[in-house]
């Protein structure tokens, strides 16, 4: 019987399983035909919009499959590098599309990691689970299916920031990687849909819990040269659902775009000194 890298929503159990997952208190979850398991209880669900939709999603795998993010990829994988053991269990909590995840996945084998990607999002799952070598649940990183001080390595890629929940899940000493847009990320993108474009503010450099164990600010230049890349970058954003159509048109425009990219990936690690990790 295979051992999930999940656990059980209702109770917290270890699951197991192959098409389905099952608890030892008869819980079970089906496999979808994407391959990725449903472990959304839906009190948590109601109401809510799930994440990324297949437009954003879809737009995000295009703009990420032409490279333009490779040395952020490059520099979250260096960071794995340096602290991966065998056998090693790498969560990445929100990994949308799985752009990042499968290519960890692949190129730390010489470990033989079990690889898990959460998001809220079935639609982005559905093309994470094409990528292949990640093991994939819709769940929301608020409330991880994953058992207490069980992970070595712990990715947040522009997902949501629940450090509480990141901080439980990690074994002590275990690693928080994070990518954060810098200040001027996108700001041609911004400048040309926007009158008045505000920059990001900076990222929180300490966290609870956590020690600071490595910081690299990433910042370079890209070329658009095409449309359907810019409508991409622009579609993957949240600009996209919060500018209205007179601003989006301005972008139907532009067929060249040179846009700075600002990314700041960040290492942490757990410590277990109480009364730490009170905040999030
Ligand atoms: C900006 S995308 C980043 C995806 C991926 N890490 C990457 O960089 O390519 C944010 C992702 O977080 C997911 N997301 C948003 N809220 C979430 C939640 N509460 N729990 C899990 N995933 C969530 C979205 O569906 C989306 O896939
Ligand atoms: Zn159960």
């Amino acid at each position: 019987m295979l051992t999930s890298f999940f656990c059980c929503p209702v109770c917290g159990e270890l699951l197991v399983g192959e098409r389905t997952l099952t608890c030892s208190n008869g819980h079970s979850f089906d496999k979808s035909k994407y391959h990725y398991v449903n472990l959304l209880l839906s009190n948590r669900s109601a109401g809510k919009r799930h994440g990324d939709d297949n437009l954003m999603v879809r737009s995000r795998g295009e703009f990420l499959d032409k490279g333009y993010y490779g040395p952020v990829r490059q520099a979250v994988l260096d960071v794995l590098r340096a602290c991966a053991v065998p056998g090693m269990r790498l969560l990445d909590a929100g990994c949308g599309e799985c752009w990042y995840t499968a290519y960890f996945a692949a190129e730390l084998s010489e470990f033989a990691p079990h690889v898990a990607g959460v998001d809220i999002s079935k639609d982005a799952l559905r093309w994470g689970a094409k990528r292949g070598g990640v093991e994939l649940a819709v769940a929301s990183t608020a409330h991880l299916p994953v058992a207490d001080a069980s992970c070595d390595a712990v990715l947040n890629i522009f997902s949501p920031p629940e450090i509480r929940e990141f901080h439980r899940v990690l074994k002590p000493g275990g690693v928080l990687i994070r990518a954060l847009p810098l200040e001027g990320h996108l700001w041609a993108l911004k400048s040309a849909v926007y009158d008045t474009p505000y920059r990001n503010p900076s990222p929180e450099t300490s966290l609870p819990g956590f020690v600071p164990l490595s910081r690299q600010d990433l910042r370079y230049s890209i070329h658009l040269d095409n449309q359907a890349d810019i409508r991409s970058l622009f579609t993957m954003t949240p600009y996209y659902y919060k500018t209205g159509a007179a601003d989006q048109a301005k972008l139907q425009a532009l067929h060249n775009l040179g846009e700075t990219v600002e990314i700041a990936v960040l290492a942490y690690q757990k410590i277990t000194e109480p009364n730490n990790v009170s905040a999030s």
